[in-house]
């Protein structure tokens, strides 16, 4: 067979991307092949062409500029935990939390797979840089696809196009990036709106850093920068070269006299991240603002000052769209104003979108996520629980001024934050590193009901990197404690617990713009101003060592229950950790089991012995 004419601009002279679009076209036989280059113009004739496809509907140029609505297939949309490979030389190096299969092997089936997957459609080439362009924390991939819906959502969720090619030069390194949804057109086949296949592949290569998708348009298992490159591929970078790739949301607290702190966040999906990044401060915290540098994922490296520097490497949000409103959101609401792409939400009659809890009382009638009539009372809800919407963080009215900085943003505190009905207490600062990472891998949260399993039950999810760690999370654990040791200032790690219930099932903690006393909390104590009292956690507010002016219903009886370190819980608590030690024991840190121990040994002591004793907690003395 004759080789595929790949059409590549002179000016692109970078022979290992040469070589592999060459390649990739051989094998993957489209019937044209584009290489993007990011322009508005693209962006709309790509849209244009879709609407008229049937894949995008426009919606009302008034109320929704520049906006538009997709609607996937029904059996492709969410991320796919179970078909997500790390393909690591040596099995034990992608560890017991991963899906390993050989890397040869895989490559045959997934040449068998891509032989001729996109006969009947266009190969668009992406350059695309992960972070601010030239920044020395930024790395660039180039993500082959066959979507011209992926290709739209990536001029969005990455610096992309002819930029980034120019940086690429002749000899700059990049992460290849291989994806088709695995649907060739025969000749003269009519092709479906939403193009996908049965099976479904979303590999990593980690040694090569390499990536291939097969069978999927959705979400992280098609805009490959995201969780692919930027968290599990990335998280293996880091490892090599001593910096921290992370799930991450990073913010900025700055107070009235324009002191500034930045902290990054990690929680599982489904715990309000894109919330917490855009938090508005309550009416009493005048002249505090909470400004937003990313919503996701922290790419962060030794700078400056024997200092952590933190990069969002993204360039928009993924966020999902369902309970995001004026009330839950108001930055979110304003960042997908315009400019947007829906995927899996509602329509009005008028051609906006609606979704759950976006406001009060829905539309009286709506056209649902699968194209169906919907009303109030029909039993089904209008848009998919994970549809999303997929907007530039330059319509984010909270937008950092440094979001772009090619330094990044010094940290200074970690949060980590689970989903714990009981148990976990608002808020604590760990001893020391130490123990924080000790904290952080021990996280866990519970199901939700759009989770399968038991509504309730407890998932450990280490860092909030379960589905995205690229390598051993035993390795992972001696990563972070490794970085400790090399960090001059290394940010106070702390833990939070936004969803502690009291007896009746209520939530304790009204959340939301609320979470910005304990961020006050958090920066007073990097800045050396709060006071804490010890616990067998750690540092611990007292209930006057926060700011409670305007939110009168948290008495001091209901902060004691909501800090409450239970002894009988936390001793249940530490030992269910031993699962988790188990299954990673053969490279489970050293230090743990110490720690462990000197957490138990201490809650065997009588409350009276801790600082925390209630008459002290209670700030009664
Ligand atoms: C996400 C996730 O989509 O964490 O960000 O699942
Ligand atoms: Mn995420």
């Amino acid at each position: 067979m004759s080789a595929m004419q790949i059409n590549a601009p002179d000016f692109v002279t970078n022979q290992k991307l040469l070589q592999w679009v060459q390649e990739t076209a051989d094998l993957c036989q489209p019937d044209s092949v584009y290489w993007c280059d990011g322009s508005q113009e693209e962006y709309d004739t790509l849209c244009q062409q879709m609407v008229e496809a049937g894949t995008f509907i426009k919606l009302n140029e008034e109320l929704r500029p520049n906006s538009y609505l997709c609607r996937s297939d029904p059996s492709d949309v969410a991320r796919v935990e179970d078909r997500t490979y790390i393909c690591s030389i040596r099995r034990q190096d992608a560890g017991p939390t991963n899906n390993w299969v050989a890397p040869k092997e895989m490559k045959e089936t997934l040449r068998g797979l891509y032989s001729g997957c996109m006969k009947g459609r266009t190969l668009y080439i992406i350059p695309f840089s992960m972070g601010p362009l030239g920044s020395h924390i930024a790395h660039i991939g180039v993500e082959i696809t066959d979507s011209p819906y992926v290709v739209t959502n990536m001029r969005i969720m990455t610096r992309m196009g002819r930029k980034v090619l120019d940086l690429i030069g002749p000899d700059s390194d990049f992460v290849p990036c291989l994806h088709s949804v695995g649907a060739p057109l025969a000749p003269g086949q009519q092709d479906v709106p939403w193009p996908c296949n049965d099976t479904k592949y979303i590999v990593h290569f980690p040694e090569e850093r390499s990536i291939m998708s097969f069978g999927s348009g959705y979400g992280g298992n098609a805009l490959l920068g995201k969780k692919c490159f930027a968290l599990r591929i990335a998280s293996s970078m880091a490892r090599d070269e001593g910096w921290l790739a992370e799930h991450m949301l990073i913010l900025g607290v700055e107070s009235p006299d324009g002191e500034k702190t930045y902290v990054g966040a990690a929680f599982p999906s489904a715990c309000g991240k894109t919330n917490f990044a855009m938090l508005i401060p309550p009416k009493s915290y005048e002249g505090w603002k909470v400004t937003t540098i990313g919503d996701d994922i922290a790419w962060i490296k030794p700078g400056e000052n024997g200092r952590l520097h933190a990069i969002n490497p993204e360039y928009g949000f993924f966020g999902v769209a369902p309970g995001t409103s004026d009330k839950s959101n108001p930055n979110a609401m304003a960042s997908l104003s315009r400019d947007s792409i829906f995927t899996n939400v509602a329509m009005t009659p008028e051609g906006d979108i609606w979704w759950e809890d976006m406001t009060d009382t829905p539309p009286a009638e709506l056209t649902d996520w699968q194209g169906k009539p919907w009303t109030p009372g029909c039993g089904r809800p209008s848009s998919h629980p994970n549809a999303r919407f997929t907007s530039m963080a330059s319509n984010c009215p909270s937008l950092d001024r440094d979001w772009e900085n090619p330094k990044g943003v010094p940290i200074s505190a970690f949060i980590f934050g689970g989903r714990r009905q009981d148990t976990v207490p608002l808020v604590y600062q760990s001893a020391n590193w130490n123990f924080g990472v000790y904290l952080a891998a021990t996280m866990g949260s519970e199901k939700t009901a759009a989770a399968a399993g038991t509504i309730g039950e407890v998932r450990r999810d280490p860092f909030a990197m379960l589905p995205f760690c690229g390598y051993h999370m035993g390795d992972y654990f001696n990563h972070w404690l490794h970085v400790g040791r090399t960090i001059q200032e290394p940010p106070r790690i702390f833990g939070v617990n936004w969803f502690r219930k009291d007896e009746n099932g209520k939530f304790l903690w009204p959340g939301f713009g609320e979470n910005m006393r304990v961020l006050q909390w958090v920066v007073g104590r990097v800045r050396g101003r709060a006071s804490a009292v010890e616990s067998p956690l750690g540092w611990m507010p007292r209930y006057d060592g926060i700011d409670w002016t305007g939110l009168d219903s948290m008495t001091p009886e209901k902060f004691s229950k909501l800090m409450e370190v239970d002894s009988e819980a936390w001793k249940k608590e530490l030992l269910s950790h031993e699962e988790l030690f188990e299954k990673i024991f053969d490279r489970l840190p050293k230090e743990f089991p110490h720690i462990r121990e000197l957490m138990l040994s201490t809650l065997w002591l009588s409350p009276a012995h801790w600082a925390m004793a209630p008459e002290r907690f209670s700030g009664e003395n």
